[in-house]
């Protein structure tokens, strides 16, 4: 905690004048369950690690999506980014920047695709390191980000859109450094990357939750604004998001089984829970569960402990709340991944696992799949 608080301490003057940090940390929930509590992404699915990234970089990035620079509506449509002001904007990457869990290694970046970390350097060492600096860890007066501690299949992905014209490279429409690359050297390129942030590790230290004493005792809680994905309470359990407008509840069943399908996760259990009240003469409020649940994640899950099975299978229940509008609700498993239970042979199972109950939340709020 001590080196956590030491280090938040010492950047906040630098990095952090104007903004509000408890806010910030409000925002990222919304941000969490793709980019995870702590801002440490997923090897996989694709969703980039944001903690300890620079802020400026982050603030320049999460604009590039809003101005339609970068592409993915579903990330600024579920977390209601085209809603913020620029200072919520700085708020949430003045959060991310500051949180740092480099000293666990549980968030370590693996080494998936292999290749040669040897021609991965010579490329990296003739290229990339004038802007992205020779240990990766990029260049401010260059608006180059940090590219170790980044997941390779995200770098791969990247590198593939700067090739493809998907997305721009060094802010420069023209810029043909990827052009000529094969699929291999860039493996090699996201091999030689990971082999820097794993020198940086110290391994076996004890995992702190990178969140500074002084958030929760100075500031009141200002309500949550209400953006498309909540998570409703202060503890992270629950995921929430409402119907988008137009979506009926036959609309969002039908594309949370549709998408399931596609996702490969199966449909194990279905609860019409006031359908069969209502049956019965009582009125209530609607409710159905649905329960899904891939066997062999399971099964890995079980093997290497037991308790897991109480998490098991993962549910999502389409409710009418108070006021009559209808919500879907997931437990967040990113509480799971993030505590000291999970070994790392079943964490990407538990990301993976989360992501995909995300998905089928995303496509019933929808109703596109
Ligand atoms: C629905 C999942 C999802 C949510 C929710 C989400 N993101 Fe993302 N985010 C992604 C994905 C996927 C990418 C990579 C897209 C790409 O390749 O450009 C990304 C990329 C980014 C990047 C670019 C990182 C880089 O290295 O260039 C930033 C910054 C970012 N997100 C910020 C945020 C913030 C801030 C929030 C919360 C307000 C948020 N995201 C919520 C999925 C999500
Ligand atoms: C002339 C400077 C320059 C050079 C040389 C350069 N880059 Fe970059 N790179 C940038 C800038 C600037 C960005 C940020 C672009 C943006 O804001 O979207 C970037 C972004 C990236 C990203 C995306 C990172 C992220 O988090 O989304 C990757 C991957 C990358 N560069 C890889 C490389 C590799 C590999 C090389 C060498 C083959 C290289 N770059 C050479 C300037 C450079």
């Amino acid at each position: 905690m001590k080196k956590t608080l030491l280090a938040l301490l010492l950047s906040f003057p630098l990095i952090s004048q104007g903004a509000d940090l408890a806010n910030g940390e409000r925002i990222n929930r919304s941000c969490s369950l793709c980019h995870g509590i702590y801002g440490q992404g997923a090897s996989g699915r694709l969703s980039p690690r944001l903690a300890g990234m620079p802020v400026e970089y982050l603030i320049k990035a999460t604009k590039d999506y809003l101005n339609g620079t970068r592409n993915n509506p579903l990330m600024v449509s579920t977390t209601g980014l085209d809603k913020m002001s620029d200072q919520d904007i700085e708020d949430v990457a003045t959060y991310l920047s500051s949180l740092d869990f480099s000293y666990d290694d549980r968030f370590d970046i693996v080494q998936r695709f292999g290749g040669s970390e040897e021609n991965g350097k010579e490329v990296f060492d003739d290229e990339c390191d004038t802007c992205h600096a020779k240990d990766g860890s990029g260049k401010p007066d260059k608006d180059a980000p940090p590219l170790r501690s980044q997941h390779s299949e995200y770098l791969f992905q990247s590198m593939k859109m700067f090739q493809t014209q998907g997305r721009i490279h060094d802010n420069d429409p023209e810029d043909d450094t990827f052009t000529e690359y094969t699929d291999q050297e860039i493996i090699d390129i996201t091999a030689f990357l990971a082999s820097l942030d794993n020198s940086r590790f110290v391994a076996g230290k004890r995992f702190v939750p990178p969140r500074p004493a002084m958030l929760a005792a100075k500031r009141p809680e200002k309500p949550v604004k209400q953006h498309g994905l909540q998570i409703t309470d202060i503890t992270q359990t629950v995921a929430q998001m409402a119907l988008k407008a137009g979506v009926s509840k036959e609309d969002a069943i039908q594309a949370m089984l549709s998408k399931a399908v596609e996702l490969n996760l199966k449909l194990v259990g279905r609860q019409d829970v006031s359908k069969e009240l209502e049956s019965r003469g009582v009125e209530t409020p609607f409710l159905s569960i649905f329960q899904f649940c891939n066997p062999m994640d399971a099964r890995l899950m079980v093997i290497s402990n037991p308790i897991f099975s109480s998490y098991m299978p993962c549910r999502i229940s389409l409710v009418e709340d108070q006021k009559g509008e209808l919500q879907l609700m997931m437990l967040n498993l990113d509480m799971l991944i993030n505590s000291e239970l999970l070994p790392g042979e079943v964490l990407d199972t538990a990301i993976r696992v989360n992501q995909s109950m995300l998905d089928i939340m995303m496509a019933g709020a929808t109703g596109e799949f």
